[in-house]
């Protein structure tokens, strides 16, 4: 593979067209396609990303990385202060937005892409489940889903659909476990089911597609180099550019609400 890298990165304004030809291009050549999303996929749904400018840790500073430890501490405390308020402003911001948000063009392009067989599976790092809500079927949730309950001993999962428990949920049905929310805390390992299938998918890839990723979070982020250096082209949407713009054969400057439903066009004519 010839490193483009240079002379194609930083599509922009009128070259936007230009690119999603390139991103055709590679994806028409490719045989399986993984689809990584992160928090710039859902800000045209009005949900805050975490970085950059407009993030919830720019503006809220980095959250402590021991919540998970906290929360084995005294669970009961945990669910405790949620229903008292005594939570961090950040989260009470990204719930608020979380409430109200519904999937945007792009979240149904992806799923146009998906059933066009053009895209294989979505690896996606946002808990919002605005992927499940557009209708996407081959999706991976690696940071967990807001709208489900987790038990943490067996892994057992129980939607909770537009219902949000404020108190202590009941220990889990089948192995009488903890039980917490599916969405991964700081310092909680991933679910080694989810794991599993992510690295599947990753190993499998010959193109990726990150969306809306600072690219800076492990072990999401490392999966993309894992691709990689496994032979596989990567193709960024971002606005700005990012850890893994050296890496891409294409890098767009693009929101995902403007260039996903572009490509699923330019795929489609
Ligand atoms: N379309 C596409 N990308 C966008 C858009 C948009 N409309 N708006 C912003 N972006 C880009 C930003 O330029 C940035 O590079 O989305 C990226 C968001 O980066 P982060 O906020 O760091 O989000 P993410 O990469 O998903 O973070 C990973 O970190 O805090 C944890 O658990 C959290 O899952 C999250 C993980």
């Amino acid at each position: 593979m010839t490193n483009h890298t240079a002379q194609h990165n930083g599509y922009n304004g009128g070259e936007l067209l230009a690119g999603i030809d390139e991103i055709v291009s590679i994806i028409s050549g490719s045989s399986y396609v993984v689809g990584m999303t992160g928090a710039g996929m859902s800000v045209e749904s009005g949900i805050p990303p975490f970085r950059g400018a407009d993030g919830l840790w720019t503006k809220y500073g980095n959250p402590s990385m021991d919540g998970y430890s906290q929360f084995k501490k005294n669970p009961d405390d945990w669910w405790n202060r949620r229903t008292n308020d005594k939570i961090d402003a950040h989260i009470i911001e990204l719930r608020d937005a979380l409430l109200n948000a519904k999937p945007h063009a792009g979240h149904y392009a992806l799923v146009g892409l998906e059933q066009r067989g053009a895209m294989q599976s979505v690896i996606t790092q946002n808990i919002d489940a605005l992927d499940e809500k557009a209708g996407l079927q081959n999706l991976i949730e690696i940071h967990g889903n807001r709208t489900k309950l987790r038990c943490i001993e067996c892994g057992e999962r129980v939607s909770l659909g537009d219902f949000v428990p404020m108190y202590a949920p009941d220990p889990c049905t089948h192995c009488n476990g903890l039980v917490k929310f599916d969405t991964v805390m700081f310092g909680e390992p991933i679910p080694e089911d989810v794991m599993v299938a992510s690295r599947s998918e990753i190993d499998k890839a010959d193109c990726v597609l990150a969306i809306g990723t600072s690219a800076t979070v492990r072990p999401a982020s490392g999966l993309l180099w894992i691709a990689q250096k496994a032979g596989a082209t990567i193709i960024e949407i971002n606005p700005t550019e990012t850890k893994l713009t050296p890496l891409c054969e294409v890098s767009l400057r693009s929101t995902a609400g403007s260039a996903l439903p572009l490509l699923l066009e330019a795929l489609s004519a």
